[in-house]
């Protein structure tokens, strides 16, 4: 229960607290315990400074709050969200001694700090989260924010097993990566496999259920955008348009673009694309049945090191994995909160999902914009050339659609 509050040294002269917008990252990955994170160089290019520092520089006033996560007995779902959420309402119950507008806080995150910003945006002043609130002492204030900001968000958990096998259906070779440490240095050494039998049983069976889940959506784009029994139809062929938007914007960049086999003047060979792209997880990929992916760890209890939180996979399971309870799914989904008058949602979408990410599928973004979309908010999702895996690569760019929001 700790945050750092930083305000630019330029603003606070004369003793006054300066009401600029409230930048509140999470430095959350991996569902780990986030860090009381301060300015400093970017856990994702060390020769770079982070988001924290630009956003100070830029002349906001940045709030960073620590958050309880996946390893500890106590940091199960959803404590990592009712920690965000806390500090929001303590931000807004001390308004009047601390610098900066809480009315436009905008909060930021990368892979599972995506999520956790998605859940952010989503679920502003839901009554679900009040009584795990009220169990840490939270301030009783609304804990709503202007705007959020999601890179590569690992969300919408109980449904990215199917989005994946979707995805990278027929690919059944995957390349990760083991990480070891050697002085106390992480090595990360690569690791590629092939599924065994059962992980392309499930994951053939986890693609064919995607489509009723898309097509239970009701999801609109300039039309119905639905899937067929195999997996092909308008869904499909939104998510290629916006890999094609993607490569065209980057041509029409000026930076150099070498065209891949599988992109054509305009349409792309998803399956090649896929291909290229490389799968990074066997199947499933979240709800592993042997209960070891970080998401079954998220969804245990104080007592149990990991649960199922899907059917199919409980259903399923190596290990005879207990279900995780559907309250503790729900809360960590923004996908059910879209909608929901209990629910107040940002006004403010930035999701940016780079076009070789390969942790979750592109559907999963698509979908979350989508939805957003259609509840009214306003959505700015783009796909970046070739981005792997990864967050704040265009900081200045955040804080100018930021400064524009806040106008
Ligand atoms: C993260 C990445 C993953 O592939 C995943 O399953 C969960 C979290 C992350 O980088 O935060």
């Amino acid at each position: 229960q700790r945050m750092n509050i930083f305000a630019p040294e330029a603003l606070c002269e004369g003793g006054k607290l300066p009401r600029v917008p409230i930048f509140m990252p999470t430095l959350a990955g991996g569902y780990m315990p986030a860090p009381l994170a301060e300015p400093g160089v970017s856990f994702f290019s060390p020769n770079e400074k982070n988001s924290l520092f630009r956003a100070l520089e830029h002349g906001y006033v940045v709030a960073c709050p620590a958050l309880r996560g996946r390893i500890r007995p106590y940091g199960k779902a959803p404590a990592c969200i009712v920690d965000y959420k806390a500090a929001v309402r303590f931000l807004r119950h001390f308004s009047d001694l601390l610098p900066g507008d809480t009315e436009k806080i905008v909060t930021s995150g990368t892979s599972a700090g995506g999520a956790l910003s998605a859940l952010m945006g989503a679920t502003g002043n839901h009554g679900d989260y009040e009584e795990f609130l009220s169990q840490i002492g939270a301030f009783e204030e609304r804990d709503d924010v202007f705007a959020a900001s999601c890179y590569c968000p690992i969300t919408n958990l109980d449904n990215a097993d199917m989005a994946y096998e979707w995805q990278f259906s027929q690919i059944y070779e995957y390349d990760s990566w083991k990480m070891s440490f050697e002085n106390g240095k992480p090595v990360h050494t690569p690791v590629h496999g092939a599924m065994p039998e059962n992980r392309i049983k499930a994951s053939k069976e986890l693609s064919q259920l995607f489509p009723e889940y898309v097509n239970s959506l009701d999801l609109r784009g300039e039309s119905s955008l639905v899937l067929d029994q195999y997996g092909n139809g308008s869904f499909k062929d939104h998510i290629k348009h916006l890999v094609l938007k993607s490569a065209q914007a980057e041509m029409a960049s000026g930076r150099p673009f070498e065209r891949p086999a599988w992109l054509s003047e305009n349409d792309i060979d998803f399956l090649e694309y896929a291909k290229a792209v490389t799968r990074m997880k066997s199947a499933p990929a979240f709800d592993d049945l042997a209960l070891s992916s970080p998401e079954n760890n998220l969804f245990g209890t104080e007592d149990l090191h990991a649960r199922h939180f899907t059917s199919y996979s409980h259903d399923s399971s190596e290990s005879g994995g207990e279900l995780a309870d559907s309250l503790s799914v729900r809360l960590l989904n923004p996908m059910g909160f879209i909608g929901d008058p209990g629910a107040t949602c940002a006004k403010h979408w930035r999701i940016r999902h780079g076009t070789a990410d390969r942790d979750t599928s592109l559907a999963i973004s698509a979908i979350l914009d989508l939805k957003l979309r259609s509840s009214g908010a306003s959505v700015d999702y783009h796909l970046p050339w070739n981005v792997p895996h990864s967050g704040d690569y265009d900081l200045e760019e955040l804080f100018s659609w930021i400064d524009v929001a806040c106008q």
